[in-house]
């Protein structure tokens, strides 16, 4: 694991509030609202999957952020509350490996005290590798946070091994899965990217063992994103040749819609319980209804997980900045987006042209 630097952790003198009233909705160059904040709350990570953080590029030599590099909490409480009064209702907490951050749950204590601008408590939800979760499960739970996703690409651990490139048994993640689950972090979702070739023998292994529990499956398409090695058009398997697989042995149905801006699409056992998702980000791209922005433990603002370049928040994050300018500077950045790299990126495959930028890595952006 990469050594840690400390973070100071301290308290805010004054109560967090909302920085504004209400505003009007919202809506980018495409009409879409902001209705969910990812935040990144550092760029390492005890695994080194080979579609996202390379052994080969995030060896010792890779710079990660320094910790006086990372936006501080009282900086992240005042970007959510900038997004909040702008009307997010759920955020993502992500790395890297959040778990990662020294004190994470003292900032989703303070996110748990904030309201929606319906008056609902946020939904506030974490991406995790799993590997620390088993021991932190409950505190977290405790301190306010909502439910967790966990990232496991198999179940035999060869297979995990290989992808994650950790010296981890599946059961770490397992256990830390179960855990999740006893302490009421629900629903908890599983994330699998699935790499032809590398671990599609394991949908129907997933499938079988996730049957039955309220775990909800989601299985990704693999992505050319920033830091994903060996990416080709090849290495895709389609959501709807993984739900084939699927289906092969076990009959689904179409579930009932999920939220407008979903990533994925979900399906229930036609014979049981549990559900499995599909996530086409390649092959079926949702950029129509996107409604997230992601900013990075550095506090750059991205309005696409594809985007070449963020936006500096750090300006107005100075104590002395009052938080209506900061949701300005947001708004007019959220006005101004007009990403759907997903669906330009599907147009030019169509049209033999592939690809033609490199993006931000996902790691430092958050998944
Ligand atoms: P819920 O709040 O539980 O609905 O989470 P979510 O599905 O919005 O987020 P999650 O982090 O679980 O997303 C799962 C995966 O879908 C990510 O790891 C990415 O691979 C992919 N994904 C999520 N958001 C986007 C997006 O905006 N664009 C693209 N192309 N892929 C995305
Ligand atoms: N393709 C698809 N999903 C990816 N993730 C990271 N890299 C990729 C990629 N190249 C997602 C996975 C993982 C989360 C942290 O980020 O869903 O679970
Ligand atoms: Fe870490 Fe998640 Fe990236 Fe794997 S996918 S290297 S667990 S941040
Ligand atoms: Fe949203 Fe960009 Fe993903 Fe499209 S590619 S769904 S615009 S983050």
């Amino acid at each position: 694991m990469n050594a840690i630097a400390e973070d100071v952790i301290v308290e805010p003198a004054v109560p967090d509030r909302a920085v504004a009233s209400p505003v009007a909705a919202v809506r980018d160059g495409r009409d879409r609202p902001l209705r969910d904040l990812r935040l990144s709350v550092i760029d390492q990570c005890n695994f080194r999957c080979t579609y996202c953080m390379p052994r080969e590029v995030f060896d010792e030599h890779y710079r990660f952020l320094r910790a006086s590099e990372r936006i501080s909490f009282d900086e992240m409480m005042k970007i959510a509350h900038a997004f909040v009064a702008l009307g997010v209702e759920k955020i993502r907490i992500t790395g890297g490996e959040p778990l990662l951050r020294r004190g994470l749950e003292t900032l989703i204590e303070r996110l748990a005290r904030m309201t929606t601008l319906k008056g609902k408590p946020l939904d506030i939800a974490l991406t995790t590798n799993g590997s620390l979760l088993g021991a932190r499960a409950r505190g977290l739970r405790d301190a306010g946070l909502s439910r967790v996703t966990v990232s496991l690409d198999a179940l035999d651990d060869a297979v995990f091994r290989r992808m994650s490139d950790v010296d981890l048994p599946v059961a770490r993640i397992l256990d830390g899965i179960e855990q999740a689950q006893a302490v009421g972090l629900a629903p908890v979702k599983v994330n699998t990217v699935i790499e032809r070739g590398v671990n599609d023998h394991q949908i129907l292994p997933l499938v079988r063992h996730f049957k039955g529990s309220e775990i909800a499956l989601r299985f990704i398409e693999f992505m050319d994103v920033g830091g994903a090695a060996g990416w080709s058009n090849s290495t895709v398997l389609k959501a709807r040749d993984i739900r084939a697989i699927v289906e092969k042995e076990f009959p689904l149905i179409a579930a009932d819609h999920a939220d407008s801006g979903a990533t994925s699409v979900n399906y229930r056992h036609a014979d049981g319980k549990g559900t499995v998702g599909f996530i086409a980000s390649v092959s079926e791209p949702f950029c129509g209804e996107c409604s997230r922005a992601r900013v990075s433990a550095d506090g750059q603002l991205y309005t696409c997980l594809f985007a070449t370049q963020g936006a500096d928040l750090k300006p107005w994050l100075g104590e002395a900045v009052p938080g209506e300018q900061l949701m300005d500077a947001i708004h007019a950045r959220w006005n101004a987006r007009d990403d759907r790299y997903s669906e330009l990126n599907a147009d030019r495959r169509r049209a033999g042209t592939g690809k033609t930028w490199p993006t931000v890595r996902m790691s430092l952006v958050g998944g």
